[in-house]
C-alpha cells in the first residue's frame, strides 16, 4: 500500500548540456550528456520516494530497453511499480532536452510513447482508493486524468494537479482539485494574466480560485512562489543555489510539497520544504536523477 499515488508518464530524458541552447539551424559543441529518468510523473514519484514517502507510480511503458531502464530506476528508488502497464504495441517515450549550463534553463520536446495510449479501462483504481494523496499532471490523456481525479475525490484523497504542460481543461477538472500548482507561464495560460511580480501572482491566484479550485500555488522560478486559498496568502522567496539544470524543478516542488503534506506539516512549512527540494534539484544534471534525498535537506 502506498501513501501517495502518482499518475503520469515515464520517458527517457536525453539531456545535452552546452554553453547555450542552440537557435534554429545552429549546431554547437556540448560538454556532457545524461540519459536518465524523466517525465513529470516519474520525476515527482522519485522526489517523493527519495524524501521517504511511500509512492505508487501509475503509468504505461513499452516492452523495450528504455522500459527496462524505467523499471530498474524506479525499483532502485523504492517506487511501487505494480501499477505500471507494459505494452507490446507501443514504445517507451523519450525527451530531447537542451540545457544552457550557465543559467540551467532548458528547451524540451517530449515524445510520450506508450502512456499517450493509456485508457480508463487499463487503470486499476484500487491503488488510488487506498492512498491518501493523488498527484498528477497533464501528460497522460485527459479523460484518464479526470477519471482518476474523480475516483480520488470520491474516496477522500487530497488531489494535487500540476497543470503541466498547460492545455485547455473543462470546469470539471477545477472542481476536483484541492491544490493547483502551475508555474507562472501555465498560470498565464489559464488566466490570461502575465505575472511579473507578487501583485500579478495574487490577481492570477484570485482568478483561479474563482474557477472552483480550492488552493493555488504559483511557482515563479527564481522569484519564488505564491500561495493563496482565498483567505491566507503566502509568498516564499526562491532558495539561492547555483543552478546547472532546472529541468524537473517543478516536479521536485510538487513531490516535495506532496511529501510534506503527507507528513501533516502546516502549509507554510510545506511550501518551504517544496521550495528547498526544487532548488536542490537544479544543482545536478538530469530531472529524475537530480532529485535530492531527505539527508540533502538538512
Ligand atoms: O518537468 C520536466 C519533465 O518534462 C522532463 O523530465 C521531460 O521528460 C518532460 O516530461
Amino acid at each position: 500500500m502506498s501513501d501517495i499515488a502518482v499518475l503520469g508518464i515515464f520517458v527517457a530524458d536525453i539531456s545535452f548540456s552546452g554553453d547555450k541552447i542552440p537557435t534554429v539551424g545552429e549546431t554547437i559543441l556540448g560538454d556532457v550528456y545524461n540519459v536518465g529518468p524523466g517525465g513529470k510523473g516519474c520525476n515527482q514519484a522519485i522526489a517523493i520516494s527519495r524524501l521517504g514517502g511511500k509512492v505508487n507510480f501509475i503509468s504505461k511503458l513499452g516492452k523495450d530497453n528504455y522500459g527496462k531502464l524505467a523499471i530498474d530506476k524506479l525499483k532502485k528508488d523504492n517506487i511501487d511499480t505494480s501499477n505500471i502497464i507494459i505494452s507490446n504495441k507501443h514504445q517507451t517515450g523519450v525527451a530531447g532536452i537542451h540545457v544552457d549550463r550557465n543559467t540551467g534553463k532548458n528547451a524540451i520536446i517530449v515524445v510520450r510513447g506508450a502512456p499517450a495510449s493509456l485508457t480508463i479501462d487499463e487503470i486499476d483504481t484500487n491503488i488510488i482508493k487506498k492512498s491518501k494523496i493523488f498527484l498528477t499532471q497533464l501528460e497522460v490523456p485527459l479523460e484518464v486524468t479526470l477519471h482518476c481525479l474523480r475516483v480520488a475525490k470520491e474516496n477522500g484523497l487530497i488531489n494535487i494537479l500540476n497543470p503541466a504542460p498547460a492545455c485547455k481543461l473543462n470546469n470539471d477538472f477545477f472542481k476536483l482539485v484541492d491544490y493547483f500548482t502551475p508555474n507562472e507561464t501555465e498560470a498565464e495560460f489559464y488566466t490570461g494574466i502575465k505575472i511579473n511580480n507578487e501583485i500579478d501572482a495574487k490577481k492570477s491566484a484570485q482568478k483561479l480560485l474563482k474557477m472552483g479550485i480550492k488552493k493555488v500555488i504559483i511557482t515563479l522560478g527564481e522569484k519564488g512562489l505564491f500561495y493563496s486559498d482565498g483567505k491566507e496568502e503566502i509568498y516564499v522567496k526562491a532558495t539561492s543555489v547555483k543552478a546547472i539544470d532546472t529541468t524537473g524543478a517543478g516536479d521536485a516542488f510538487n513531490g516535495g510539497f506532496s511529501f510534506a503534506l503527507l507528513k501533516g506539516k502546516k502549509i507554510k512549512e510545506c511550501l518551504e520544504i517544496a521550495n528547498k527540494v526544487a532548488g536542490l534539484s537544479t544543482t545536478k544534471l538530469g530531472a529524475g536523477d537530480g532529485m535530492p534525498f531527505l539527508k540533502d535537506l538538512s
